[in-house]
């Protein structure tokens, strides 16, 4: 028994204090991406090969689901007795110059400890229509009010928490440029945001101050080498807005709703939309490593640096990959792969090399094997020199650097209509 404990100890240990290398080299040359064998996404532990959408949605898909939880984002907590109640703060029906509906919504989470917490959406419904429209969410990063110039959007609560003196970022339309909200309300899209840092603040010393202290057995500090790291955390938040839509706004369409994020966010929208099924469209901009990014090329960020860097977005476990990733029994393509056959969007551009566009293109095309299953299509190396690829596996790279763009917000859109047959 004490050999047992002892050696659980060790393994704790050496999972979570291995790699981390805020020094380690960053390869920016492509005669230098190591040789390595892309794990097979139809090929299940055992050795045996996937010939069926059944064999692939029982056995290949959990197993991979598994992977992913155990050692990279960490694992869902299942039944977490959380309660969430919605309150309209504000209305406006005729924001954007009378384009929009404006509703703005506090989320209040109640943890079975009785403690709570607050965030709040802002969601935009296209006026030009009375049907029931489809929605765009994505979380934003420096509140609520920094995402248009309206007046009467009320700044994110985390705003207070996370705003540093003197900083310019959480100024209201500060991120204006990155909301193509107008574009997509013409096109008969709502479009749902809210700060990341209201579900869980980005910051390894405040942890505390979102919603994990409501879930049952939450031990600040103390993380087992497979506990979610705050992707998983924002990705759960990611559903939560999802369940407030589908259930609660009678305009929204539940069965067309997109999830989509840039950088850090683009992970969370892609794990988001791996867990959550109700995602019919998945959209992750720029989301380089521990994203859509294949790992094992090691170009730009990697394993060492992330996990440096950002202790607190995955799970311990993942450490043991830094410096190390061919030792990885997955990849990221099978990442994208598990939401086959939903459809999943691949935005690069072209100076991101910190988040390896060519390794985001390659995840796509090897996600491939997956979407075959269902007859749907996805793009093939062949085409690397494409820039707009449109398949049930969509990608696109422009020039420019690490950001979302109105031309980004254009191709979503193209891709969304196309999922949804308009
Ligand atoms: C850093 C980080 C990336 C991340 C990005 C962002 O650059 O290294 O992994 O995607 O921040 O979220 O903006």
């Amino acid at each position: 028994m004490r050999h047992t404990l002892l050696l659980s100890a060790l393994l704790i240990w050496a999972a979570t204090s291995a790699g981390q290398n805020k020094n380690a080299p960053v390869n920016y040359d492509e005669s230098k991406v190591p040789t390595f064998e892309v794990p097979d996404v139809l090929t299940c532990a055992d050795g045996s090969r996937v010939k069926t959408r059944k064999q692939w949605e029982h056995k290949r898909r959990p197993e991979l689901m598994k992977m992913f939880g155990e050692q990279e984002y960490g694992l869902t907590p299942g039944q977490t007795g959380i309660k969430v109640k919605h309150e309209l703060v504000a209305t406006n029906n005729n924001a954007l110059g009378g384009l929009a509906t404006q509703k703005q919504v506090r989320f209040v989470f109640t943890g079975t400890n009785g403690q709570t917490h607050e965030a709040l959406l802002l969601l935009y419904l296209p006026n030009n229509t009375a049907k029931r429209v489809p929605v765009i969410i994505g979380y934003n990063f420096h509140g609520n009010q920094t995402t248009t110039l309206q007046d009467d959007v009320i700044s994110s609560p985390s705003k207070d928490l996370m705003q540093s003196a003197g900083s310019e970022k959480w100024v209201r339309g500060e991120q204006q440029r990155r909301w193509s909200y107008e574009a997509a309300l013409r096109r008969g899209y709502a479009v749902a945001t809210m700060c990341y840092h209201d579900i869980c603040p980005d910051s390894p010393g405040l942890l505390a101050k979102g919603v994990l202290p409501l879930f049952p057995g939450y031990n600040e500090g103390q993380r087992t080498p497979d506990e979610w790291g705050t992707i998983g955390v924002w990705a759960w938040g990611y559903s939560r807005i999802a369940d407030y839509l589908q259930k609660k706004e009678p305009r929204i369409d539940g069965k067309r709703m997109v999830v989509m994020g840039h950088s850090r966010l683009g992970k969370t929208a892609l794990w988001a939309g791996v867990q959550d099924e109700r995602f019919q469209v998945v959209i992750s901009n720029n989301s380089g490593c521990g994203g859509a990014a294949l790992s094992k090329r090691v170009f730009g960020e990697n394993i060492a640096r992330i996990t440096a860097s950002f202790p607190h977005w995955f799970c311990p476990a993942f450490n043991a990959y830094s410096e190390n990733e061919a030792a990885l029994p997955f990849d990221q393509h099978e990442l994208l792969a598990l939401i086959a056959p939903r459809y999943v969007y691949v935005a690069s551009a072209e100076d991101d090399q910190w988040a390896d566009p060519k390794g985001e293109y390659l995840s796509a095309c090897y996600a491939g094997a997956a979407y075959q299953l269902y007859e749907a299509s996805s793009p093939s190396e062949a085409q690397l020199q494409e820039v707009k690829l449109h398949h049930n596996v969509g990608y696109h790279i422009r020039p420019g650097g690490h950001d979302v763009t109105e031309y980004d917000w254009q191709c979503f859109l193209d891709f969304c209509d196309k999922a949804f047959s308009r």
